[in-house]
């Protein structure tokens, strides 16, 4: 047996101990990205092997937040796709503005740029008082770290340009406030949006959502994942209601793509259907 066949057979020991331990489901994630991080990972962890860490990882709840901070993506931006935050502008928002009030999902919102976003653009849109919005990630790091809604200074040049980019309206410095190193977002751009830790592997759905948005998440799933979690928001989302997916994700050849119409060739936005049509 090689090496390389003996981590394999080591990473899912590990992975099947995880979800028995802890409830984190990681055996449905892309293996070669999955398996890259891992090893990333185990470099710095002290261990030798995935069999030697194994004892301490299943014990150490600590030490385990350190490996599911190796294993997740964080990656993120405030306007992030400026093009994305345009068509929702024009495509989405005329019909959330039917409706008193509305509900919104950011499934896999990481430290919440994506969620701030969205708050920034429907106050601008004028709906102020009129909308919720939902905010969870696996990783409870980073919900925290979305509560507090502080970022770096040195980003906010380049979030500004995505800003403008996106089609607001203002001024991005009217939304936060400078201190040091650090940009503090506006305290009332928190005041609609709920964070909330939420495993899109195992956890079930949120009713009746009007949009729900999943970018940059599901790259890392395998397919039978992938499924269960359209089969999530399908079940979430109102008929009539909106999917928004990152660039690099698609509705194509999946289950509920035939309840679904494409909005925008390139951004994936899909309009769930209403039963009748
Ligand atoms: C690359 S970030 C994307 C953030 C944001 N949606 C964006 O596009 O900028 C991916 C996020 O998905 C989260 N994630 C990974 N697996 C998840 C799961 N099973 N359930 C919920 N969130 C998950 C990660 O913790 C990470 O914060």
């Amino acid at each position: 047996m090689t090496t390389d066949e003996l981590v394999d057979i080591e990473i899912k020991l590990l992975m099947d101990g995880v979800y028995q331990v802890y409830g984190y489901d990681f055996r449905e994630y892309a293996e070669a990205s999955l398996r890259r991080r891992l090893i990333q990972w185990l470099s710095g962890s002290g261990f030798a092997t995935f069999s030697l860490a194994q004892s301490q990882l299943l014990r150490d709840r600590v030490f385990f937040d350190s490996l599911l901070r190796g294993i997740t993506v964080n990656v993120s931006e405030i306007f992030r796709d400026p093009a994305f935050f345009k068509a929702v502008r024009e495509h989405v928002v005329p019909y959330l503005k039917t409706y008193p009030f509305v509900k919104i999902w950011h499934a896999g919102c990481s430290t919440g740029e994506e969620a701030y976003s969205m708050a920034i653009l429907l106050l601008e849109e004028g709906l102020k008082g009129r909308f919720r919005i939902y905010a969870t990630d696996i990783n409870e790091e980073v919900i925290r770290k979305a509560q507090d809604g502080i970022y770096p200074l040195k980003e906010m040049q380049r979030f500004t340009k995505n800003y403008q980019q996106s089609g607001g309206t203002g001024s991005f410095s009217d939304y936060y406030t400078a201190r040091y190193e650090h940009a503090i977002l506006s305290p009332s751009l928190r005041e609609n949006i709920v964070f909330a830790a939420h495993n899109l592997a195992v956890d079930g759905d949120f009713g009746e959502m009007n949009l729900i948005l999943c970018r940059n998440v599901m790259i890392y799933f395998k397919q039978p994942l992938k499924e269960r979690v359209l089969g999530l928001f399908d079940s979430s989302l109102l008929q009539g209601g909106y999917l928004c997916l990152g660039t690099k994700e698609s509705l194509y050849q999946r289950q509920i793509a035939a309840h679904y119409e494409a909005i925008t060739a390139r951004m994936q936005i899909y309009r769930k259907q209403y039963a009748n049509k």
